[in-house]
């Protein structure tokens, strides 16, 4: 078989000088100029705030096409993950590359359920946050914590996968009892007996004092939501993952600024985002037409959250899924939520508003996930939660594959400094 053929491109510098740069392509066909040598060659470095154009690195974990609305994971469609795996087993698949066969599936679910109990003494961190604490900061500081309760991770020798399962396994019991110490209930230790999901479902709403039966249609669709935010290549909170572990951070540190990137209403906060945005629109009498309008008008910087991506620029097919799961999750719940009735009005308007079809602003993950999870009875301000709980497989899996790259460099971006030339110091008396 011939040799694929060796790509580059030409760039001509304001001093006349050329320079030959590198052409990289992947598997699905995706080309990238390769820099790393520019500033060597030539002085120059490149300007792309926000990253609109910059590849940080090769990743073999998730593709993506934001014109034709895909998306996989280790190569297998999202639709097709969501109808018939779980998150456990997705959560495999992106951490090891590979489905698991039953034996390696079994082992890893019996290893998630082993670890599921949080150090008795981290009980009384619950207890030290007032019962206001938005969960995200008490899950980011929960999570930093669990590098000081296994300190063998600042080893880097460490056997990672050891960690990765804590890590899995503790961060749904710190969300529940998070969730349980804010409105004063006991907590509720985890049950083996349960799968992830369901145990999940336990620790959030058993009370000591009942029995607690999972309801299998509320298991299948927190399995759903959560393979559906599992991952999303190089975004802000999975970039945030890579630059804190590219330093040697231990993983815990790694995940928790994760956490706390994905935190942002433009991020993983925009759930939560966009129920007040509905529930505030249907205080004022439901006059979602206004609401547009003062979107269009940027009247104080409105958004319609829960619209728009980065990527995405046709479709978001994470969205197109959950939409169909609203209704039908509702519908099995018998559950009539006047939100979802707005949303839907302002998804219609919106697709054939000028504005949103031109700029490309369409429905995103976020637009429809909070009314399924107010269906599961998880309060609003537990949403970004929910959603760092099914990305976490997503900021492993990319933690693991820059630690295991030998080619990973400490992430440390240039500038243009753009301030003050050189001056000299004045004492305070003279200026
Ligand atoms: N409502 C109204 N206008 C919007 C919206 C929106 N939701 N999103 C973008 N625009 C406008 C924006 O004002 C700008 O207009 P102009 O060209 O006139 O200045 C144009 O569209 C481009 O916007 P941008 O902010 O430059 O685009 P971006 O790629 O930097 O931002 C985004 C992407 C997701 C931050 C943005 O669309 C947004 O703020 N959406 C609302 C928040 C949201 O739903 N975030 C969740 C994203 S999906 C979950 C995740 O992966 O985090």
């Amino acid at each position: 078989m011939a040799a694929p053929e060796k790509l580059s491109a030409k760039l001509t510098l304001p001093n006349g000088k050329e320079a030959t740069l590198p052409v990289i392509v992947g598997t699905e066909d995706e080309h990238a100029i390769d820099i790393r040598s520019l500033r060597q060659d030539t002085g120059y470095i490149t300007l792309d705030s926000g990253y609109m154009n910059t590849g940080s690195t090769t990743s073999a974990i998730t593709y993506l096409d934001g014109e034709q609305g895909i998306l996989r994971y280790r190569g297998y469609p999202i639709e097709e993950l969501a109808e018939q795996s779980d998150f456990v087993e997705t959560s495999y698949l992106l951490i090891h590359g590979k489905l698991p066969t039953k034996a390696e599936r079994a082992a890893f679910s019996t290893a998630l359920t082993r670890h599921s109990l949080i150090h008795e003494d981290m009980h009384q961190f619950f207890s030290g946050y007032p019962p206001t604490s938005h969960p995200m900061a008490v899950l980011s500081a929960m999570v930093t914590s669990l590098s000081a309760y296994y300190p063998d991770s600042l080893d880097r020798h460490s056997p990672a996968d050891l960690h990765i399962t804590r890590l899995l396994s503790k961060v749904r019991t710190i969300a529940a009892f998070s969730y349980k110490k804010s409105i004063g209930q006991p907590l509720m230790y985890p049950k083996n007996s349960l799968k992830y999901c369901g145990n999940f479902l336990h620790m959030m709403f058993a009370v000591p004092s009942e029995e607690f039966v999972v309801n299998p249609i509320l298991e299948k669709a927190l399995n759903q939501l959560l393979i559906l935010h599992a991952d999303h290549e190089q975004n802000c909170s999975t970039s945030t993952v890579r630059m804190v572990g590219s330093s040697g951070a231990n993983l815990y540190a790694a995940i928790a600024g994760g956490i706390l990137a994905l935190w942002g209403p433009l991020h993983g906060g925009a759930n939560q985002a966009v129920i007040e945005m509905l529930e505030e629109i249907k205080a004022s009498g439901s006059d979602y037409k206004k609401f547009i309008d003062d979107v269009k008008a940027k009247r104080d910087n409105r958004r319609l959250m829960g619209f728009g991506h980065r990527v995405y620029k046709n479709f978001d097919p994470r969205a197109k899924i959950l939409k169909k799961m609203c209704d039908e999750v509702l519908a099995t719940l018998g559950i009539s939520d006047p939100l979802l009735d707005i949303a839907k009005a302002m998804e219609e308007i919106a697709l054939k508003d000028d504005y949103f079809v031109s700029k490309k602003l369409y429905p995103n993950v976020d637009f429809y996930s909070g009314i399924i999870y107010r269906a599961l009875g998880i309060p609003t301000n537990m949403f970004t939660v929910m959603f760092a709980l099914g990305r976490l497989p997503g900021w492993i899996a990319h933690w693991k594959e820059m630690v295991e790259d030998k080619d990973t460099k400490i992430g440390r971006p240039r500038q243009i400094y753009i301030g003050e030339k050189v001056r000299h110091y004045v004492p305070v008396d003279k200026r």
